[in-house]
């Protein structure tokens, strides 16, 4: 029998094949099902969330839960088609810890989010999209290696080394935890910088 490592996955099918089976950090290994990325294997523009939520984790799917209502409702605002885009996280699997109320959504660690950057940038070396958009902190941290500044560093074009353009804004999720004048203001600044984005996409 070889010892030889497997070969690198090839295909977004085997990405997705490779990424099921990951456990090589704790969140992988807490028996959850991976959330793969969804969407055209050449969109012009790559969504990025945190991780897969309780609903996504059920459905297989990313952004399917009340944040994804959240983004869908502001892509449509902002003219942005999202199944023409390419929607995935920096974060495969579910972080979360039991309570009476269901499963609790925990915050990944910096190190699971660039332990997990690796099938980020697999699938983004298989995309190539030219713009990508950060769903906040841990997002952008997968894409820059390095935690950002949201409010000084969204909503204006970064370029990264490979010619790609990230703008960063806030999770969705953020704005569900927000009430009153406070949601509503933004909500405003979430629209803002998906116009932007929009209007990058040209
Ligand atoms: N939040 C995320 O960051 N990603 C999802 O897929 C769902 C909720």
């Amino acid at each position: 029998a070889s010892s030889a490592a497997p070969p690198a996955p090839q295909t977004l099918d085997d990405l997705a094949q490779a990424v099921a089976t990951c456990r090589r950090c704790p969140i992988g290994a807490n028996g959850t099902r991976a959330v793969m990325g969804e969407g055209p294997a050449d969109a012009a523009l790559m969504i990025v969330g945190e991780q897969p939520g309780d609903h996504e984790e059920r459905a297989g799917r990313p952004f399917v839960g009340p944040a994804g209502a959240v983004l869908n409702a502001a892509l449509a605002q902002a003219g942005i088609d999202r199944a023409a885009a390419r929607i995935t996280n920096a974060v495969r699997h579910f972080k979360h810890t039991p309570s009476p109320k269901g499963r609790l959504h925990q915050t990944p660690s910096p190190a699971e989010i660039d332990h997990c950057r690796w099938w980020l940038e697999a699938e983004r070396a298989m995309v190539r999209p030219r713009h990508i958009l950060a769903l906040g902190a841990s997002a952008a941290r997968a894409i820059l290696g390095r935690t950002p500044n949201i409010m000084a560093e969204r909503g204006q074009p970064i370029p990264l080394p490979d010619g790609a353009t990230l703008w960063i804004t806030a999770h969705p999720a953020h704005l569900l935890r927000l009430e009153g004048a406070a949601r509503a203001a933004e909500q405003q600044r979430f629209a803002d910088d998906l116009a932007r984005v929009a209007r990058g996409l040209g």
